[in-house]
Formats: C-alpha cells, sequence, structure tokens
C-alpha cells in the first residue's frame, strides 16, 4: 500500500451546470481538508448543458476565488486518467440524499477498478442543501420561481439573465 502523499491533492468533478451552494459548501469543507482541490468540469458533448464550459468555467472562478487552494480546471475522457495527470490522489463527491448512494457507489467501485490508486471520498451535504440541484434550480427559475439562497448571488444574477432577459 501507498504511504499517504505529502501533499494530497483532490478532484471534484463535475457538470456544475450552474454551481448551486450544495456544491460550494462541498468546496468550503474539503478545502479544509486537502492541500489543494481542482474543481473541474466534465467536457461533455451528449449533454446540452444551459451554460457552455467557458461560462461555467468563469462562474466557478467566480465563486471559488475566496479558496487560495482551490483551482478550476475542465476535463475529458476517464476521470481516473485525469486525475493521474494531475497528481490527485482523491476524487471528491457530495451525496444528498438516499436516492444519489447507487449512482455514486456504482461510479466509485468502477473508478476503484480502472485506477485503484485513486480513493473515492464523499462528503455528506449540508443539511440546508440536501435539496438543492442544478436540475431543479433551473427547472423552477425556468417557471418563475424564487431560487434565492440556492445558489451564489453571482450565479443567481446569471441564471435570471438566461431565463428572464438582460435588464431584468
Ligand atoms: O455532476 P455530475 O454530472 O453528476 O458528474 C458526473 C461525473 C463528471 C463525475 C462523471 O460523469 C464522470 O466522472 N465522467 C467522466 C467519465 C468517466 O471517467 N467515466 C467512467 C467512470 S464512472
Amino acid at each position: 500500500m501507498a504511504a499517504k502523499p505529502v501533499h494530497v491533492t483532490a478532484i471534484y468533478p463535475g457538470s456544475f451546470d450552474p454551481i448551486t451552494n450544495g456544491h460550494l459548501d462541498l468546496i468550503e469543507r474539503s478545502s479544509r481538508l486537502v492541500d489543494r482541490l481542482i474543481v473541474s468540469l466534465l467536457r461533455n458533448e451528449n449533454k446540452e448543458p444551459l451554460f457552455s464550459i467557458p461560462e461555467r468555467m468563469d462562474m466557478l472562478r467566480e465563486v471559488v476565488q475566496p479558496y487560495a487552494n482551490v483551482e478550476v480546471d475542465c476535463f475529458g475522457g476517464l476521470l481516473v486518467d485525469y486525475a493521474a495527470q494531475k497528481g490527485a490522489t482523491v476524487i471528491l463527491r457530495g451525496i444528498r440524499a438516499v436516492s444519489d448512494y447507487e449512482y455514486e457507489l456504482q461510479m466509485a467501485l468502477m473508478n476503484r477498478r480502472l485506477g485503484p490508486s485513486i480513493e473515492t471520498v464523499f462528503l455528506m451535504a449540508s443539511e440546508a442543501n440536501s435539496f438543492i440541484s442544478s436540475r431543479l434550480v433551473k427547472e423552477v427559475i425556468g417557471l418563475g420561481g424564487n431560487i434565492s439562497g440556492m445558489v451564489p448571488p453571482a450565479i443567481e444574477a446569471r441564471l435570471k439573465n438566461r431565463f428572464l432577459g438582460e435588464g431584468r
């Protein structure tokens, strides 16, 4: 078994379309556990995102600015290959409810098979954020609902712009 590296780099992968307060809470808490945290956006041609990769990278950079050991990147291909290339030994994921567990377990086990030296670490979402998802936030604002407190203010402004148009 490999010894613990002196510096621990973790990857927090995801779609972040857009980043929510749930994601941000996880970033804040995990930034205190590892030396370097790379929040990394999946370049996924199969999904039709609301925000483009450059837009999502911009939004991520804006909200992680207060955390000195957090950086933003994007990746394609296998996550374990990307993690190895970045010198990361940890993949970080959040779990909100039991419904997340099966999907996360399957991914974690697949990643362990593909890259046994990379450990997936789960953090539980805070109670206050455990119902928030990017998908629901988009649905709610798209139907005219209030999303304040679910995403950082800068992201709320971007969503309002996208759904309600400039200057509203
Ligand atoms: O926020 P999401 O959309 O639930 O994140 C999913 C993500 C990006 C973590 C997952 O799709 C992923 O890691 N994709 C990279 C491709 C890969 O490595 N697949 C095999 C392992 S499951």
